[in-house]
C-alpha cells in the first residue's frame, strides 16, 4: 500500500473527528439569522487548508457567503484539479423529527448522523483530507489541485458565476472534481454524469383585505386557498404531464441507446418503494422510474401555506394564500425561459377574484458530461481500485447549478464522484453519512489523483 493510502488509514479518526467539528457549525445558508455561522464553517475550512500546507488560501467575501480557494500547483506539464464543493447546508427543519439534534454529530452503525453529513460536508471533506495526505507524508502531489468551496450551493450560487467569471485565471484548470452526488447504491461506486436544471418559482395569491369569518363571508368571497389548489391542480394531469403550454418545446429526448442503457442499470422498483413506504409510485405515464427521476422534466409544490395552522379549529377565510414550486429541467431547457412559460400560464389560469404574483427564485442549467472524458476514466478506475467492484455510470434528479456554468465560463467538463447514497436522507430529517464511504472517499480521491496523469497522456 502507497504511503498515502496508509496515513488515510492510519489517520481516519482524527478526520472524522475534524469533520464533526466541521458539522457542529449551522452554516445555513437560507436563513440570515445563521449568516455569521456560515461565515465559521468558511473561517474553519481556511484554517483547515492552510494547515495543510496549500498556497494563496484566501477567503473572499461576497454580496452575500464567503467564497474559499486555495491551490498547490507544483507542476507545469500536469492536469489541473479545480476541486468544487460546498459548506452550507439545508435548514434541518422540521426539528422535532430529528432522532439526535441536527448539529450534535452522533455516530450509530457507522454512520454519522448530522445536517450536512453526507451533502455536502463530509463529502467535499474527503478531497481536503486527500491532499492533505500527500502534503504530510512529503509525497509529491501527483496533479496540480485548486480548490473551490462555496457557502451558497443550497440558495443556487447567486455569486459564485460572477466570481467564476471574473476570476477565469485564478480558477484556470483542466476539469473539476466534486464529490456532491450519490453512488447507485450500498457498495456500488458510480459515476454521475447528468444532473438536472431547476426552476424554482413562488405564487402569492391575494383575495380580500383581511382575513375574514368564514361564516359571514364564505360562499360570496372566493377563497385563495380554495383558488390556489385549483391552479396548481391544473399545473400537471392525471397522467403526470406537465400543462404549462411550451414546457415540453425543448426537451431533448431520449435515445433508444439511452433508454436501452437506463434498462441495464440494477434498479430494484419494489425495494425503493419499500424504503419509502409507499404502496405505488407515481409519474409520466411512458417512462421508467429512473428516466422519470433523471432524464425528464418535473413539477412539484415544495411549500404551501394559507389559512390557519394551529392547533385545533378557527372558521376564517384566508386573506392569502401561497405556494412554492421547484421544476427540474432537462437538457434543451433553459431556466429563465421555463420561469416565464410558468409565470404566464400561472397568470392566465387565476380568476380576478385574487390578485396573482409570481416571484422566481433561483435557477441552474442541466447537465450531460460526455463518457468519453478521460477524467471520468481515471475517476472510474481510482474508484475501481478503492471499492473493488465496478463503477457504473448513471444521470442524477438533483442539481448542481454551477456545474453548467464551469462548462460554460472555464471550458471544462466536471467529475462528479458522488460517496452519498440515498439512505442518507439528503435534504431530509436526520440525515446521514457512511463513515466507511468517508474513509473509501478519502483513499478514491487520493487514488484519482495518483492516476490522472497516466490518463492524460
Ligand atoms: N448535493 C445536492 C445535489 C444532488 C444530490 C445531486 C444527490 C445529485 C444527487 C445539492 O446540494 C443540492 O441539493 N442542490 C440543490 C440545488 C438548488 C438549491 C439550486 C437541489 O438539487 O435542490
Ligand atoms: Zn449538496
Amino acid at each position: 500500500m502507497s504511503t498515502v493510502q496508509k496515513f488515510i488509514d492510519e489517520n481516519i479518526q482524527t478526520f472524522e473527528n475534524e469533520l464533526f467539528d466541521l458539522l457542529k457549525i449551522p452554516s445555513i445558508s437560507t436563513d440570515s439569522k445563521h449568516k455569521g455561522d456560515v461565515k465559521k464553517a468558511a473561517e474553519f475550512l481556511i484554517v483547515q487548508l492552510q494547515n495543510i500546507g496549500l498556497d494563496n488560501v484566501t477567503l473572499h467575501d461576497t454580496l452575500r457567503h464567503p467564497i474559499i480557494t486555495a491551490e498547490k500547483c507544483p507542476h507545469e506539464d500536469r492536469p489541473t484539479v479545480l476541486i468544487y464543493g460546498h459548506y452550507d447546508v439545508q435548514p434541518s427543519d422540521p426539528d422535532e423529527l430529528w432522532i439526535t439534534p441536527p448539529f450534535e454529530p452522533t455516530v450509530k452503525d457507522g454512520r454519522v448522523y448530522a445536517r450536512g453529513a453526507s451533502d455536502d460536508k463530509g463529502q467535499s471533506f474527503t478531497h481536503i483530507k486527500s491532499v492533505q495526505a500527500y502534503m504530510e507524508t512529503g509525497t509529491e502531489l501527483p496533479v496540480n489541485v485548486k480548490f473551490i468551496l462555496e457557502g451558497e450551493e443550497e440558495i443556487g450560487s447567486p455569486n459564485l458565476v460572477p466570481f467564476i467569471k471574473k476570476n477565469r485565471e485564478l480558477l484556470s484548470c483542466d476539469m473539476v472534481l466534486i464529490s456532491d452526488t450519490s453512488m447507485f447504491g450500498e457498495n456500488q461506486p458510480s459515476i454521475t454524469y447528468g444532473l438536472r436544471g431547476l426552476a424554482y418559482m413562488e405564487i402569492l395569491l391575494t383575495g380580500p383585505n383581511r382575513d375574514l369569518h368564514s361564516g359571514l363571508y364564505g360562499g360570496a368571497v372566493d377563497n385563495p386557498a380554495n383558488v390556489l389548489c385549483e391552479i396548481i391542480s391544473k399545473l400537471k394531469d392525471k397522467d403526470g404531464v406537465i400543462q404549462v403550454p411550451g414546457f415540453y418545446d425543448d426537451v431533448e429526448e431520449l435515445t433508444p441507446e439511452m433508454r436501452e442503457a437506463y434498462k441495464q442499470l440494477p434498479f430494484d422498483e419494489e425495494e425503493y418503494k419499500n424504503n419509502l413506504d409507499l404502496k405505488a409510485l407515481h409519474g409520466e405515464n411512458g417512462y421508467s422510474t429512473l428516466e422519470r427521476v433523471s432524464a425528464r422534466p418535473t413539477l412539484d409544490v415544495n411549500g404551501l401555506w394559507s389559512g390557519y395552522q394551529g392547533e385545533g379549529a378557527k372558521t376564517v377565510l384566508p386573506a392569502k394564500a401561497g405556494a412554492k414550486v421547484s421544476m427540474r429541467l432537462v437538457p434543451g431547457q433553459y431556466p429563465a425561459k421555463i420561469a416565464k412559460l410558468f409565470a404566464d400560464h400561472v397568470k392566465s389560469i387565476a380568476p380576478d377574484t385574487v390578485s396573482v404574483e409570481v416571484v422566481e427564485h433561483h435557477g441552474g442549467h442541466p447537465i450531460v458530461i460526455d463518457l468519453e472524458f478521460y477524467g471520468l476514466k481515471a475517476a472510474a478506475k481510482a474508484f475501481e481500485d478503492i471499492y473493488k467492484k465496478e463503477v457504473l455510470f448513471s444521470r442524477e434528479g438533483g442539481s448542481i447549478p454551477i456545474v453548467a456554468d464551469f462548462k460554460k465560463v472555464l471550458g471544462v467538463n466536471s467529475i462528479l464522484m458522488g460517496f452519498g447514497i440515498s439512505k442518507d436522507a439528503l435534504h431530509s430529517p436526520n440525515e446521514s453519512f457512511s463513515l466507511k464511504d468517508f474513509h473509501r472517499g478519502i483513499k478514491t480521491s487520493a487514488r484519482f489523483f495518483e492516476l490522472l496523469p497516466e490518463f492524460s497522456d
